[in-house]
């Protein structure tokens, strides 16, 4: 098994990255969305104390997943995919990065705010990044919305353009994601 990503298949380190992201993301969305309606108790502390484990542990992946990057190589685009669709991915995928960056901190910055503890799993007390603070706390807030709305939508799109390209164009942009020997590798 190919730690190293190659020119036709993302290498092991780099799928790990990416399918736990993916799990961790649709349950922090779906979790996010559902957790905010339930009523007031035990309950909802554990839900939510579960949602903020979960994400500074994407926070924390995503640190180290752009820092893996830096020493990897990464699969070629398909031959013939036109210039403006390869930047379109790029443009995504800065985006994609910047949000997984974004959220939980804005996430981080509202519990700060608001003046919550934050312990990871139980298991580790994280400081908090300001004093409490009524306006900062609605402006983090605010931002951690709009950001999963965000979010939402560009999951949509890069889940689509991967179908896309497997089933349209029946290339193996996403066999290379799923470690299958892409057809025009060595
Ligand atoms: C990739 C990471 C994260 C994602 C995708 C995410 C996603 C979401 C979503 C979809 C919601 C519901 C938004 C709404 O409609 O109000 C939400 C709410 C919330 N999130 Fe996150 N979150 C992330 C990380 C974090 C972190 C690290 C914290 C705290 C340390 C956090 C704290 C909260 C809180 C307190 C709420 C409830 C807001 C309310 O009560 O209205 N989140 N999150």
């Amino acid at each position: 098994m190919a730690l190293h990503s190659t020119a036709y298949r993302w290498g092991a380190v780099a799928r790990l990255f990416h399918w736990l992201t993916a799990l961790g993301v649709l349950a922090l969305i779906a979790v996010g969305l559902w957790m905010t309606d339930l009523p007031n108790g035990m309950r909802k502390i554990n839900i939510y104390a579960l949602h903020k484990s979960v994400g500074i542990t994407i926070l924390g992946l995503t640190v180290l997943r752009l820092l893996w990057r830096l020493t990897d190589d990464r699969p070629l685009s398909p031959p013939g995919q036109p210039a403006w669709q390869q930047r379109a991915a790029q443009a995504a995928h800065v985006l994609l990065y910047g949000l997984l960056i974004a959220m939980p901190l804005s996430g981080w910055l509202y519990n700060s705010a608001s003046g919550f503890p934050l312990r990871w799993f139980k298991l580790a007390n994280l400081p908090h990044l300001v004093e409490a603070d009524p306006a900062l706390k609605e402006l983090a807030h605010g931002a951690h919305e709009f950001g999963a709305w965000l979010l939402i939508a560009l999951v949509v799109l890069h889940a689509a353009a991967a179908l896309k390209h497997h089933f349209v164009d029946r290339d193996d942009t996403l066999n290379a994601m799923l470690g299958r020997r892409a057809k025009d590798s060595k």
